[in-house]
């Protein structure tokens, strides 16, 4: 594999590099741009821990090369929040408590924060389903689903200015 300079916008940042294209975009964020928000689980695309919003979506990095991701916009937990104003998602996490050793948070986060860039008011079917190839070893699927409702909530709640 050979570096290329490639351009990836992060978290509104421009961030030139030179990288191999192949290289995952996990690798890149995590070990070039010191962003650990996203998790190294399985490196398989089984497990969700590294999830990140490529262009509103959201993609597992271990599965996604970094030249796929030029010229799209890329968002990592570190980038969610609006300054000190916390994403409407990570609230609902912190009011619902909905971590254990939180290495699966990451995913669950940026699950539901892709969810709602799909579809204003998901159901319980659409949370379940954003949910359910993310895994938690832990078991804190009922304080996760509580938090992804929360997130709901709050996220119709600034839709409409009710805050
Ligand atoms: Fe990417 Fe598990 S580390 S899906």
């Amino acid at each position: 594999m050979s570096n290329h300079q490639i351009a990836l916008t992060v978290n509104g940042r421009q961030c030139p590099l030179s990288v191999a294209p192949e290289t995952p975009l996990l690798f890149v964020l995590r070990n070039d741009l010191a962003l650990n928000g996203p998790k190294y689980g399985c490196g398989l695309g089984e497990c969700g821990a590294c999830s990140v919003l490529v262009n509103g979506r959201a993609v597992r990095s271990c599965s996604v090369t970094v030249g796929a991701c030029e010229n799209r916009d890329i968002v990592t937990l570190e980038g969610l929040a609006n300054g000190d104003v916390l994403h409407p998602v990570q609230q609902a996490f912190v009011e619902k408590q909905a971590a254990q050793c939180g290495y699966c948070l990451n995913g669950m986060i940026m699950a539901i924060a892709g969810l709602l860039n799909r579809i204003q008011a998901p159901d319980e079917a659409d949370i379940r389903s954003a949910l359910k190839n993310h895994l938690c070893r832990c078991g804190t699927h009922m304080e996760i689903l509580a938090a992804a409702r929360r997130a709901v909530e709050l996220s119709c709640q600034s839709e409409t200015g009710a805050a």
